[in-house]
């Protein structure tokens, strides 16, 4: 009978684990850039995060998603708070998924500039 209980107690924790996981796992590029356009983050920080409109660069090689997500939830300056009610943790990881995705710049002499 204990061994029942430890191994539910095991399962259960390993399920939490799992559920605790699920964001991060889950998250998803193109959802991530239709929540970034919808909520107005390209309003400020451009379409691919180039930055810089008001705000500033975000991609490529984006700050990991729990800088991400507090700073969101608390911006130091100019930037408006979202709290979890307007912008769920799991949208955060998408649209952090989205800026993972998006590719550096060319370089100059790739370009037609450099001709
Ligand atoms: C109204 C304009 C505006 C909107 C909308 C906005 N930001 Fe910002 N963001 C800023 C500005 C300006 C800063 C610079 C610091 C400050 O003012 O807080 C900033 C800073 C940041 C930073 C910190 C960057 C760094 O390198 O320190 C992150 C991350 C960020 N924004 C992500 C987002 C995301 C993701 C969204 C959408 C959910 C968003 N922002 C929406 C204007 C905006």
């Amino acid at each position: 009978m204990i061994y029942v209980r430890l191994l539910s107690a095991v399962v259960a924790s390993a399920g939490f684990v799992m559920f605790a996981a699920t964001p991060a796992l889950a998250a998803d590029a193109a959802r991530g850039q239709e929540t970034y356009d919808r909520v107005g983050c390209a309003l400020c920080h451009g379409s691919v995060g180039q930055g810089p409109v008001s705000g500033p660069k975000l991609a490529p090689d984006p700050l990991p998603f729990v800088a991400i997500r507090d700073y969101i939830r608390a911006p130091a300056q100019i930037m408006p708070p979202y709290r979890e009610a307007t912008l769920s943790d799991e949208e955060i990881a998408d649209i952090h998924a989205y800026l993972e995705s998006i590719p550096p710049a060319p370089d100059l002499e790739d370009t037609i500039l450099a001709e």
